[in-house]
């Protein structure tokens, strides 16, 4: 091998990672239930939709049940369009982030009512709940256009890749624009997936396989020996601890919940009536009786809540509805209130 040649083999850039990329992806890609095979087309717009919607703040192997469960109850996106938004947050519950859920019925709505999903970033950045990574995810994958897909996983490909320095958030906008060297004209929806699948099966956080991975004779960091160590990150603020109490009343009959509001966290789903989770006092839902059991503990993107839970005998609540006890689904609830319910049932 001649110099120049080897240190061309040592920088990432021009059509070669897609190429190196999309061969390994014919081999190697995660069957999913959302997914065309590799080099096929035709992914139906509302799965890949909905599974993208799915997978922000989660991992495949989480969302795979609830994506069955939605697409047989909902199979398409009209049928979506016409659900019961309170049955949508019921089997959303337990995935987290529960906006996501509210806008997804919006979105499906908004769609439905259009006549189908726009085919172009811009026009499904348009629609709700749909920010930069979903439209790209979802224009590059279902209707083949070259736009370049970043997320978690494929920042710490591309940080590798070119060996970026640059801690984490600030690198953002530099790793973006390398991804976007990379995308090709060509099969662009498989290349996005395959970057997340070297990320998430290769090119993994702590012990990446370097062995194994189509990219090595042509990654940076990997030719530095510092692939483990990218990307970098600015050290995080300890996260602040958020106290307050939850009130579960209840008898052999029913259960008292409640309804969040609309808007903040946990917006719309259902649970225990409980104080402010900001150190805002709130009266316990009925007087007296109520029994210390302990406190569960979760944690939200920018705090840590730590919950008192107390519980009484159901009598005349002051506020909430109550539901029979054969009606009550713990299942229904996000992970926090199925946490209390442990602790109180
Ligand atoms: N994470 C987010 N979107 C994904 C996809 N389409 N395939 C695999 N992992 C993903």
């Amino acid at each position: 091998m001649t110099k120049r040649e080897s240190l061309r083999d040592h920088r990432a850039g021009d059509g070669d990672v897609a190429a190196r990329l999309l061969v390994w992806y014919d081999r190697h890609a995660r069957v999913l239930p959302w997914r065309v095979p590799p080099g096929g087309t035709g992914a139906d717009p509302y799965r890949v939709w909905l599974s993208e919607i799915m997978l922000q703040q989660t991992t495949v192997a989480a969302v795979r049940g609830y994506f069955d469960r939605f697409t047989a109850l909902w199979p398409d996106v009209q049928a979506l369009a016409r659900a019961d938004e309170a049955r949508v947050m019921a089997e959303w519950a337990g995935l987290g982030y529960y906006a996501r859920a509210r806008n997804l019925v919006a979105c499906a709505r908004a769609v439905a009512a259009a006549g189908g999903f726009p085919d172009t970033r811009e026009g499904l950045a348009a629609l709700p709940g749909i920010g930069a990574y979903t439209s790209a995810a979802i224009a590059a994958i279902a209707f083949g256009r070259a736009e370049t897909v970043v997320d978690g996983n494929v920042e710490r490909v591309v940080a590798r890749l070119f060996a970026v320095q640059t801690p984490l958030p600030a690198a953002r906008r530099e790793l973006t624009a390398l991804a976007a060297t990379l995308t090709p004209a060509d099969r662009p929806g498989d290349f996005a997936q395959a970057m997340m699948d070297l990320g998430a099966t290769i090119c993994t956080p702590r012990r990446p396989a370097c062995g194994i991975c189509p990219l090595t004779q042509i990654c940076a960091a990997r030719a530095q020996g510092i692939a483990a160590d990218l990307p970098r990150r600015a050290p995080k603020a300890p996260r602040p601890v958020r106290t307050g109490t939850a009130w579960v009343a209840l008898d052999a009959t029913g259960v008292l919940v409640e309804r969040r509001p609309a808007r903040g966290l946990l917006g719309g789903t259902l649970a225990f009536p409980s104080t402010g989770w900001d150190g805002s006092e709130l009266p316990p839902p009925q007087d007296g009786g109520w029994q210390a059991l302990g406190e569960v503990r979760h944690v939200f993107t920018h705090f840590e809540l730590r919950l008192t839970v107390l519980r009484a005998r159901l009598r005349n609540p002051a506020r909430g509805e109550v539901v029979s006890r054969e009606g009550f689904d713990p299942l229904t609830l996000p992970g926090l209130m199925r946490k209390v319910w442990a602790l109180a049932e």
